[in-house]
Protein backbone atom coordinates (compact mmCIF):
# COMPACT_ATOMS: atom_id res chain seq x y z
CA UNK A 1 0.00 0.00 0.00
CA UNK A 2 1.12 3.50 -0.99
CA UNK A 3 2.21 6.03 2.18
CA UNK A 4 -1.26 8.27 1.46
CA UNK A 5 -3.52 5.37 1.45
CA UNK A 6 -3.45 3.71 4.74
CA UNK A 7 -5.33 1.57 7.00
CA UNK A 8 -6.20 3.28 10.30
CA UNK A 9 -8.61 1.43 12.88
CA UNK A 10 -9.70 -0.82 10.59
CA UNK A 11 -10.55 1.97 8.06
CA UNK A 12 -8.74 2.82 4.58
CA UNK A 13 -7.63 6.22 4.50
CA UNK A 14 -6.73 8.59 2.20
CA UNK A 15 -4.23 11.03 4.17
CA UNK A 16 -5.91 11.89 7.24
CA UNK A 17 -9.34 11.13 5.81
CA UNK A 18 -11.65 8.15 5.60
CA UNK A 19 -12.79 7.01 2.66
CA UNK A 20 -16.06 5.99 4.41
CA UNK A 21 -16.65 10.02 5.21
CA UNK A 22 -15.52 10.66 1.32
CA UNK A 23 -18.01 7.86 0.40
CA UNK A 24 -20.93 9.42 2.40
CA UNK A 25 -20.47 13.19 1.43
CA UNK A 26 -19.73 12.96 -2.74
CA UNK A 27 -20.98 9.36 -3.11
CA UNK A 28 -19.40 6.14 -5.95
CA UNK A 29 -18.30 5.79 -7.74
CA UNK A 30 -15.57 8.47 -6.83
CA UNK A 31 -11.61 8.98 -7.87
CA UNK A 32 -9.96 10.00 -4.23
CA UNK A 33 -6.63 11.92 -5.29
CA UNK A 34 -3.55 12.29 -2.68
CA UNK A 35 -2.11 16.05 -2.96
CA UNK A 36 0.63 14.82 -1.11
CA UNK A 37 1.50 11.58 -3.07
CA UNK A 38 1.83 13.90 -5.69
CA UNK A 39 3.70 16.38 -4.26
CA UNK A 40 5.80 13.66 -2.99
CA UNK A 41 6.42 11.84 -7.11
CA UNK A 42 7.42 14.68 -8.60
CA UNK A 43 9.70 15.86 -5.59
CA UNK A 44 11.45 13.01 -6.04
CA UNK A 45 12.28 13.28 -9.56
CA UNK A 46 13.20 16.79 -9.00
CA UNK A 47 15.69 16.26 -5.89
CA UNK A 48 17.27 13.20 -8.29
CA UNK A 49 17.78 16.10 -10.94
CA UNK A 50 19.03 18.45 -8.71
CA UNK A 51 22.34 19.85 -10.14
CA UNK A 52 21.12 19.35 -13.72
CA UNK A 53 19.59 21.73 -16.18
CA UNK A 54 15.84 19.84 -16.64
CA UNK A 55 12.41 20.62 -17.05
CA UNK A 56 9.68 17.53 -16.28
CA UNK A 57 6.95 17.65 -18.37
CA UNK A 58 4.18 15.79 -16.83
CA UNK A 59 2.13 14.31 -19.63
CA UNK A 60 -1.07 15.07 -19.35
CA UNK A 61 -3.33 12.28 -20.89
CA UNK A 62 -2.29 10.17 -17.47
CA UNK A 63 -5.07 12.62 -15.72
CA UNK A 64 -5.68 15.99 -16.78
CA UNK A 65 -8.00 16.93 -13.95
CA UNK A 66 -7.32 20.97 -13.90
CA UNK A 67 -6.11 20.73 -9.87
CA UNK A 68 -3.82 17.72 -10.62
CA UNK A 69 -2.50 19.79 -13.33
CA UNK A 70 -2.59 22.73 -10.86
CA UNK A 71 -1.18 20.86 -7.99
CA UNK A 72 2.24 20.23 -10.49
CA UNK A 73 1.99 23.78 -11.89
CA UNK A 74 2.85 25.27 -8.61
CA UNK A 75 5.68 22.90 -8.44
CA UNK A 76 7.04 23.60 -11.41
CA UNK A 77 5.97 21.11 -13.97
CA UNK A 78 6.00 21.76 -17.25
CA UNK A 79 3.53 19.85 -19.49
CA UNK A 80 3.71 17.15 -21.96
CA UNK A 81 0.47 17.41 -24.41
CA UNK A 82 -0.78 15.86 -27.56
CA UNK A 83 -3.70 17.87 -28.32
CA UNK A 84 -5.29 21.86 -28.53
CA UNK A 85 -7.56 20.21 -25.31
CA UNK A 86 -4.65 19.57 -23.53
CA UNK A 87 -3.13 23.06 -24.18
CA UNK A 88 -6.30 24.60 -23.28
CA UNK A 89 -6.32 22.09 -19.81
CA UNK A 90 -2.73 23.28 -19.04
CA UNK A 91 -3.38 26.92 -19.61
CA UNK A 92 -6.27 26.90 -17.57
CA UNK A 93 -4.84 24.96 -14.73
CA UNK A 94 -2.06 28.04 -14.51
CA UNK A 95 0.63 25.69 -16.01
CA UNK A 96 3.20 27.92 -18.32
CA UNK A 97 2.94 27.86 -21.98
CA UNK A 98 7.22 28.15 -22.24
CA UNK A 99 7.23 24.66 -20.10
CA UNK A 100 5.07 22.62 -22.83
CA UNK A 101 6.58 20.24 -25.03
CA UNK A 102 3.89 19.14 -28.13
CA UNK A 103 3.77 15.51 -28.69
CA UNK A 104 1.85 13.14 -31.05
CA UNK A 105 1.48 11.44 -34.59
CA UNK A 106 -1.44 13.68 -35.78
CA UNK A 107 -1.62 17.20 -34.67
CA UNK A 108 -3.49 19.15 -36.55
CA UNK A 109 -3.20 22.60 -38.49
CA UNK A 110 -5.59 24.50 -35.68
CA UNK A 111 -3.90 22.61 -32.82
CA UNK A 112 -0.30 23.91 -34.01
CA UNK A 113 -1.55 27.25 -34.62
CA UNK A 114 -3.41 27.44 -31.26
CA UNK A 115 0.61 26.04 -29.84
CA UNK A 116 1.93 28.68 -31.65
CA UNK A 117 -0.42 31.14 -31.04
CA UNK A 118 0.79 30.57 -26.76
CA UNK A 119 4.34 30.41 -27.42
CA UNK A 120 4.88 26.67 -26.48
CA UNK A 121 8.61 25.89 -25.86
CA UNK A 122 8.54 22.93 -28.26
CA UNK A 123 7.09 20.93 -31.02
CA UNK A 124 8.41 16.95 -30.74
CA UNK A 125 7.61 16.18 -34.48
CA UNK A 126 7.05 12.31 -35.27
CA UNK A 127 7.38 12.83 -39.20
CA UNK A 128 8.40 14.10 -42.56
CA UNK A 129 4.97 15.93 -43.34
CA UNK A 130 4.05 17.35 -40.21
CA UNK A 131 7.64 19.42 -40.18
CA UNK A 132 6.24 20.84 -43.40
CA UNK A 133 2.95 20.92 -42.31
CA UNK A 134 4.45 23.31 -38.75
CA UNK A 135 6.58 24.78 -41.00
CA UNK A 136 4.25 26.52 -43.32
CA UNK A 137 1.76 27.27 -40.93
CA UNK A 138 4.45 28.81 -38.57
CA UNK A 139 5.02 30.97 -41.56
CA UNK A 140 2.07 32.32 -42.41
CA UNK A 141 1.62 33.21 -38.65
CA UNK A 142 4.80 35.56 -38.99
CA UNK A 143 6.31 32.59 -36.45
CA UNK A 144 9.08 30.25 -35.85
CA UNK A 145 8.41 26.98 -33.99
CA UNK A 146 11.32 25.39 -31.82
CA UNK A 147 11.14 21.29 -32.70
CA UNK A 148 12.44 18.25 -32.04
CA UNK A 149 12.53 14.86 -33.91
CA UNK A 150 11.16 12.09 -32.01
CA UNK A 151 13.54 8.97 -33.29
CA UNK A 152 12.08 6.22 -33.06
CA UNK A 153 15.16 3.98 -31.90
CA UNK A 154 13.62 0.44 -32.73
CA UNK A 155 14.34 -0.48 -28.84
CA UNK A 156 11.74 -3.17 -27.08
CA UNK A 157 10.38 -1.76 -23.78
CA UNK A 158 9.19 -5.15 -22.96
CA UNK A 159 5.58 -4.07 -21.61
CA UNK A 160 2.57 -4.89 -22.98
CA UNK A 161 2.25 -4.69 -27.21
CA UNK A 162 -0.06 -1.82 -27.28
CA UNK A 163 1.42 0.20 -25.18
CA UNK A 164 4.88 -0.12 -26.46
CA UNK A 165 6.11 2.78 -28.59
CA UNK A 166 9.52 2.68 -29.77
CA UNK A 167 9.83 -0.47 -32.16
CA UNK A 168 9.78 -0.48 -35.83
CA UNK A 169 6.56 -1.84 -36.31
CA UNK A 170 4.99 1.30 -34.10
CA UNK A 171 3.25 4.41 -35.56
CA UNK A 172 5.35 6.51 -34.07
CA UNK A 173 8.06 9.11 -34.34
CA UNK A 174 10.51 9.15 -37.29
CA UNK A 175 12.80 5.90 -38.34
CA UNK A 176 16.28 5.80 -37.19
CA UNK A 177 17.32 5.25 -40.38
CA UNK A 178 15.73 8.71 -41.66
CA UNK A 179 16.66 10.83 -38.83
CA UNK A 180 19.90 12.43 -39.73
CA UNK A 181 18.31 13.47 -43.68
CA UNK A 182 15.09 15.13 -41.61
CA UNK A 183 16.81 17.43 -39.41
CA UNK A 184 18.85 18.36 -42.51
CA UNK A 185 15.55 19.05 -44.17
CA UNK A 186 14.38 21.21 -40.94
CA UNK A 187 17.14 23.02 -40.85
CA UNK A 188 16.53 23.83 -44.44
CA UNK A 189 13.27 25.21 -43.51
CA UNK A 190 12.84 28.85 -42.40
CA UNK A 191 10.25 28.86 -39.41
CA UNK A 192 11.84 26.40 -37.61
CA UNK A 193 14.43 26.36 -35.21
CA UNK A 194 15.94 22.99 -34.01
CA UNK A 195 16.28 22.56 -30.64
CA UNK A 196 16.45 19.17 -29.38
CA UNK A 197 16.01 15.61 -30.00
CA UNK A 198 12.87 13.30 -27.93
CA UNK A 199 12.17 9.34 -28.04
CA UNK A 200 9.29 8.05 -25.70
CA UNK A 201 9.36 3.60 -26.42
CA UNK A 202 6.29 2.74 -23.90
CA UNK A 203 4.46 2.94 -21.11
CA UNK A 204 5.14 0.80 -17.80
CA UNK A 205 8.34 -0.14 -18.08
CA UNK A 206 9.78 -1.72 -15.11
CA UNK A 207 13.57 -2.15 -16.33
CA UNK A 208 16.16 0.84 -16.99
CA UNK A 209 17.82 -1.18 -19.44
CA UNK A 210 15.56 -0.23 -22.27
CA UNK A 211 15.38 3.29 -22.08
CA UNK A 212 19.47 3.31 -21.71
CA UNK A 213 19.10 1.72 -25.04
CA UNK A 214 17.53 4.15 -26.62
CA UNK A 215 19.62 6.86 -24.92
CA UNK A 216 22.56 5.33 -26.13
CA UNK A 217 21.55 4.94 -30.14
CA UNK A 218 19.69 8.76 -29.25
CA UNK A 219 23.26 9.91 -28.62
CA UNK A 220 24.98 8.56 -31.86
CA UNK A 221 22.39 10.93 -33.84
CA UNK A 222 23.03 13.62 -31.84
CA UNK A 223 26.71 13.10 -32.45
CA UNK A 224 26.56 13.03 -36.13
CA UNK A 225 24.30 15.94 -36.18
CA UNK A 226 27.03 17.77 -34.17
CA UNK A 227 29.47 16.97 -36.61
CA UNK A 228 27.39 18.42 -39.54
CA UNK A 229 27.07 21.81 -37.47
CA UNK A 230 23.60 20.84 -36.13
CA UNK A 231 23.83 21.50 -31.94
CA UNK A 232 20.66 20.74 -30.24
CA UNK A 233 20.31 22.27 -27.01
CA UNK A 234 17.90 19.76 -25.39
CA UNK A 235 17.31 15.75 -25.17
CA UNK A 236 14.23 14.92 -24.03
CA UNK A 237 13.72 10.75 -23.00
CA UNK A 238 9.98 10.76 -22.62
CA UNK A 239 8.25 8.93 -20.01
CA UNK A 240 7.67 5.14 -19.55
CA UNK A 241 8.53 4.49 -15.96
CA UNK A 242 6.29 2.46 -14.48
CA UNK A 243 4.42 1.41 -11.42
CA UNK A 244 3.71 -1.39 -9.07
CA UNK A 245 -0.04 -3.06 -9.61
CA UNK A 246 0.48 -5.86 -8.26
CA UNK A 247 4.09 -7.52 -7.54
CA UNK A 248 5.73 -5.57 -10.52
CA UNK A 249 9.41 -4.32 -9.23
CA UNK A 250 10.12 -1.23 -11.28
CA UNK A 251 13.17 0.96 -10.28
CA UNK A 252 12.72 3.84 -7.96
CA UNK A 253 12.23 7.10 -9.32
CA UNK A 254 15.69 7.87 -8.25
CA UNK A 255 17.56 4.74 -9.93
CA UNK A 256 15.77 5.29 -13.23
CA UNK A 257 17.18 9.40 -13.05
CA UNK A 258 20.75 7.93 -11.79
CA UNK A 259 20.77 5.54 -14.56
CA UNK A 260 19.78 7.91 -17.04
CA UNK A 261 22.39 10.76 -15.99
CA UNK A 262 24.90 7.99 -16.23
CA UNK A 263 23.99 7.32 -19.51
CA UNK A 264 24.35 10.99 -20.16
CA UNK A 265 28.21 11.77 -18.76
CA UNK A 266 29.75 14.55 -20.40
CA UNK A 267 26.44 16.17 -21.98
CA UNK A 268 25.08 19.29 -20.95
CA UNK A 269 22.11 19.14 -23.20
CA UNK A 270 18.82 20.55 -20.58
CA UNK A 271 17.16 17.06 -19.88
CA UNK A 272 13.64 17.17 -20.44
CA UNK A 273 11.59 13.64 -19.21
CA UNK A 274 7.99 13.42 -19.94
CA UNK A 275 6.18 11.37 -16.58
CA UNK A 276 2.55 10.48 -16.24
CA UNK A 277 1.88 7.47 -14.93
CA UNK A 278 4.68 7.39 -12.42
CA UNK A 279 3.51 11.11 -10.94
CA UNK A 280 -0.64 9.84 -10.49
CA UNK A 281 -0.97 5.95 -10.91
CA UNK A 282 -0.51 5.61 -7.12
CA UNK A 283 -1.93 9.04 -6.58
CA UNK A 284 -5.02 8.01 -6.76
CA UNK A 285 -7.72 5.39 -6.15
CA UNK A 286 -11.03 4.33 -7.27
CA UNK A 287 -14.01 4.16 -4.82
CA UNK A 288 -17.02 1.82 -5.55
CA UNK A 289 -19.79 0.31 -3.94
CA UNK A 290 -20.72 -2.97 -4.12
CA UNK A 291 -24.31 -3.14 -5.54
CA UNK A 292 -25.27 -6.99 -5.25
CA UNK A 293 -23.34 -9.66 -4.51
CA UNK A 294 -24.62 -12.89 -7.00
CA UNK A 295 -23.90 -16.56 -6.69
CA UNK A 296 -23.94 -18.23 -9.98
CA UNK A 297 -23.14 -21.55 -11.02
CA UNK A 298 -19.81 -21.45 -11.65
CA UNK A 299 -18.92 -18.44 -10.05
CA UNK A 300 -19.55 -15.40 -7.54
CA UNK A 301 -19.96 -11.87 -8.52
CA UNK A 302 -19.84 -8.76 -6.81
CA UNK A 303 -21.59 -6.35 -9.23
CA UNK A 304 -20.21 -3.04 -7.77
CA UNK A 305 -21.34 0.60 -9.17
CA UNK A 306 -18.08 1.62 -10.78
CA UNK A 307 -17.29 -0.05 -14.62
CA UNK A 308 -15.60 0.02 -17.79
CA UNK A 309 -16.50 3.38 -18.15
CA UNK A 310 -15.01 4.72 -15.65
CA UNK A 311 -11.64 2.24 -15.41
CA UNK A 312 -11.49 0.82 -18.56
CA UNK A 313 -7.47 -0.55 -17.90
CA UNK A 314 -8.76 -3.90 -16.93
CA UNK A 315 -11.21 -4.05 -20.01
CA UNK A 316 -8.83 -3.42 -22.72
CA UNK A 317 -5.26 -4.09 -21.45
CA UNK A 318 -6.27 -7.31 -19.14
CA UNK A 319 -4.38 -4.78 -16.57
CA UNK A 320 -4.44 -5.68 -12.74
CA UNK A 321 -5.81 -3.42 -10.25
CA UNK A 322 -5.78 -4.20 -6.49
CA UNK A 323 -9.29 -3.99 -4.99
CA UNK A 324 -9.00 -3.37 -0.98
CA UNK A 325 -12.22 -3.43 0.65
CA UNK A 326 -12.12 -0.11 2.69
CA UNK A 327 -13.65 -1.57 5.99
CA UNK A 328 -12.30 -4.76 7.00
CA UNK A 329 -15.68 -7.17 7.34
CA UNK A 330 -16.24 -10.01 9.71
CA UNK A 331 -17.69 -12.73 7.87
CA UNK A 332 -15.19 -15.34 5.50
CA UNK A 333 -13.90 -14.02 2.57
CA UNK A 334 -15.27 -15.72 -0.55
CA UNK A 335 -13.55 -15.66 -4.10
CA UNK A 336 -15.75 -12.83 -6.69
CA UNK A 337 -15.29 -11.70 -10.24
CA UNK A 338 -15.66 -7.38 -9.24
CA UNK A 339 -17.77 -6.31 -12.31
CA UNK A 340 -19.85 -3.42 -13.44
CA UNK A 341 -23.51 -2.68 -14.48
CA UNK A 342 -22.21 -2.52 -18.06
CA UNK A 343 -23.39 -5.02 -20.67
CA UNK A 344 -20.17 -6.32 -21.79
CA UNK A 345 -18.34 -9.32 -20.11
CA UNK A 346 -15.25 -7.20 -20.62
CA UNK A 347 -16.72 -4.96 -17.87
CA UNK A 348 -14.91 -6.41 -15.45
CA UNK A 349 -12.58 -4.61 -12.32
CA UNK A 350 -10.65 -7.80 -11.17
CA UNK A 351 -11.64 -11.32 -11.36
CA UNK A 352 -11.14 -13.85 -9.03
CA UNK A 353 -10.51 -12.39 -6.01
CA UNK A 354 -11.03 -13.49 -2.33
CA UNK A 355 -12.84 -10.62 -0.69
CA UNK A 356 -14.33 -10.35 2.66
CA UNK A 357 -17.38 -8.13 1.79
CA UNK A 358 -21.35 -7.88 1.59
CA UNK A 359 -23.73 -5.60 -0.23
CA UNK A 360 -23.12 -2.35 0.20
CA UNK A 361 -19.11 -2.62 1.44
CA UNK A 362 -16.44 0.15 -0.05
CA UNK A 363 -14.15 -0.71 -2.47
CA UNK A 364 -11.27 0.81 -3.38
CA UNK A 365 -9.32 0.40 -6.48
CA UNK A 366 -5.84 0.79 -6.28
CA UNK A 367 -3.46 2.44 -8.75
CA UNK A 368 -6.08 4.23 -10.39
CA UNK A 369 -4.66 7.89 -10.64
CA UNK A 370 -3.22 7.40 -14.08
CA UNK A 371 -5.32 6.33 -17.40
CA UNK A 372 -8.46 6.11 -15.17
CA UNK A 373 -10.47 9.08 -15.51
CA UNK A 374 -8.73 10.50 -18.21
CA UNK A 375 -9.67 7.54 -20.31
CA UNK A 376 -13.31 7.36 -19.21
CA UNK A 377 -16.47 7.27 -21.33
CA UNK A 378 -20.32 7.83 -21.04
CA UNK A 379 -20.85 4.04 -22.71
CA UNK A 380 -24.43 2.89 -21.31
CA UNK A 381 -25.03 6.43 -21.06
CA UNK A 382 -23.29 6.12 -17.80
CA UNK A 383 -22.38 9.98 -16.22
CA UNK A 384 -18.62 10.41 -15.24
CA UNK A 385 -17.87 9.46 -11.82
CA UNK A 386 -16.66 12.55 -9.25
CA UNK A 387 -13.08 13.48 -8.56
CA UNK A 388 -11.94 14.64 -5.09
CA UNK A 389 -8.76 15.47 -3.60
CA UNK A 390 -7.58 15.03 -0.16
CA UNK A 391 -5.34 17.72 1.10
CA UNK A 392 -4.03 16.26 4.27
CA UNK A 393 -7.37 16.47 6.31
CA UNK A 394 -9.34 18.44 4.07
CA UNK A 395 -11.44 17.36 1.00
CA UNK A 396 -11.48 19.13 -2.11
CA UNK A 397 -14.42 18.22 -5.06
CA UNK A 398 -12.32 18.79 -7.95
CA UNK A 399 -14.47 17.83 -10.57
CA UNK A 400 -18.81 17.23 -9.91
CA UNK A 401 -20.12 14.05 -10.46
CA UNK A 402 -21.89 14.06 -14.09
CA UNK A 403 -25.47 14.70 -14.59
CA UNK A 404 -27.92 13.74 -17.51
CA UNK A 405 -27.69 17.46 -18.54
CA UNK A 406 -23.88 17.09 -18.87
CA UNK A 407 -24.94 13.96 -21.06
CA UNK A 408 -27.13 15.10 -23.49
CA UNK A 409 -25.27 18.85 -23.94
CA UNK A 410 -24.93 19.43 -27.31
CA UNK A 411 -27.25 16.82 -28.43
CA UNK A 412 -30.66 17.90 -30.50
CA UNK A 413 -33.48 16.39 -31.82
CA UNK A 414 -34.60 16.64 -35.63
CA UNK A 415 -36.88 19.44 -36.71
N1 LIG B 1 5.23 10.89 -23.58
C1 LIG B 1 4.58 10.39 -24.65
C2 LIG B 1 4.91 10.86 -25.98
C3 LIG B 1 3.58 9.41 -24.45
O1 LIG B 1 2.94 8.91 -25.50
C4 LIG B 1 3.28 8.96 -23.14
C5 LIG B 1 2.24 7.95 -22.91
C6 LIG B 1 3.97 9.54 -22.07
C7 LIG B 1 4.96 10.49 -22.32
C8 LIG B 1 3.71 9.15 -20.64
O2 LIG B 1 3.98 7.83 -20.42
P1 LIG B 1 3.92 7.24 -18.90
O3 LIG B 1 5.01 7.93 -18.12
O4 LIG B 1 2.60 7.54 -18.35
O5 LIG B 1 4.17 5.80 -19.10
N2 LIG B 1 -3.41 4.03 -21.42
C9 LIG B 1 -2.24 3.24 -21.14
C10 LIG B 1 -0.95 4.05 -21.22
C11 LIG B 1 -0.78 4.78 -22.53
C12 LIG B 1 0.46 5.62 -22.58
C13 LIG B 1 0.46 6.51 -23.76
N3 LIG B 1 1.58 7.39 -23.85
C14 LIG B 1 -2.42 2.56 -19.79
O6 LIG B 1 -3.47 2.73 -19.17
O7 LIG B 1 -1.57 1.80 -19.36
Amino acid sequence: MSNYFTQKNFQLHAENVALTDIAAQFSTPCYVYSRAALTDAYQQFSQALQGREHLICYAVKANGNLAVLNVLARLGAGFDIVSGGELQRVLAAGGAAQKIVFSGVGKSTDDMRMALEANILCFNVESAPELDRLNAVAASMGKTAAISLRVNPDVDAKTHPYISTGLKQNKFGVAYTDAIALYRHAHSLKNLRITGMDCHIGSQLTETSPFIAAVEKILLLVDQLAAEGITLTHLDLGGGLGICYDDETPPAISDYIAALLKALVGRTHKLILEPGRVLVGNAGVLLTRVEYLKHGEEKNFAIVDAAMNDLMRPALYDAYHRIVPVKQEKNAAQNFDVVGPICETGDFIGRNRSLAITEESLLAVMSAGAYGMSMSSNYNARGRAAEVMVDGDQVHLVRARETFAHLIAGECLLA
